[in-house]
């Protein structure tokens, strides 16, 4: 079968860039599944669907007209990739994901990700709900304080205002909720290689990953 890499963990973990990194070294499709859920957070924001209205919800995440290219995610053909980055739909995108229903209208779009010659699929739940057999999992955590000064960073790189202080309190908030939901809450897959990346260098995280590819 085809192959797939999963990389979870919380927010800021440093996730996005090793995975990006793993999939160009390896010549792997990339799963960026939080956009998913930030694009259905975009959608409900845009029409007024609060975070509650589960069946609203779910018809909008089954129903995403999403292309993704190399650099750009398109929504009904607007560039919205600098959009979903924005704090607020990382919050609201959380929020709507605690719902199973939302949940389950993204699994058939994530497992179509799946193609020749493999997959890396950056997340909460790849390797725990949405990829099980893949043969090889990490589970990626960094400390609240790596995690905020990364985050502040990558909002100031997009041109947004931040203060760390606010992300510090919005990272706990997200990780509080990621993990203490009902519904495929953040925790380390079974078989997980676990990596710290608070002090760690990317080129240091994604050798670590490619290793584990090789063994
Ligand atoms: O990874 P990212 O910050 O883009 O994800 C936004 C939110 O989407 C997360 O806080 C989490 O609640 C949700 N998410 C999820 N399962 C995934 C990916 C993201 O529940 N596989």
């Amino acid at each position: 079968s085809i192959p797939v890499v999963t990389l979870d963990g919380p927010t800021a973990s440093g996730k996005g860039t090793v995975a990006a990194r793993v999939a160009a070294t390896l010549g792997y499709h990339l799963l960026d599944s939080g956009a998913l859920y930030r694009l259905t957070a975009l959608s409900a924001t845009r029409a007024g669907v609060p975070s509650d209205a589960v069946d609203a919800l779910a018809s909008l995440a089954a129903g995403l007209d999403v292309r993704f290219g190399d650099d750009t995610i398109e929504m009904g053909g607007e560039d919205v990739s600098r959009a979903i980055r924005e704090e607020a739909i990382g919050l609201f995108a959380s929020a709507i994901a605690v719902h199973q229903p939302v949940r389950d209208a993204l699994v058939a779009r994530q497992h179509g990700f799946r193609r020749a010659p493999g997959l890396v699929a950056d997340g909460r739940d790849m390797g725990s709900v949405i990829f099980p057999d893949a043969p090889v999992k990490v589970f990626l955590t960094a400390s609240v304080e790596a995690r905020a000064a990364r985050r502040y960073k990558q909002l100031k790189e997009k041109g947004f205002s931040a203060n760390i202080q606010d992300l510090s309190e919005a990272l706990r908030e997200r990780d509080a909720r990621d993990t203490a939901r009902a519904a495929a809450p953040l925790v380390a897959p079974q078989g997980a290689h676990r990596l710290d990346t608070s002090e760690m260098m990317v080129d240091q995280a994604v050798e670590s990953v490619l290793g584990w590819c090789r063994d």
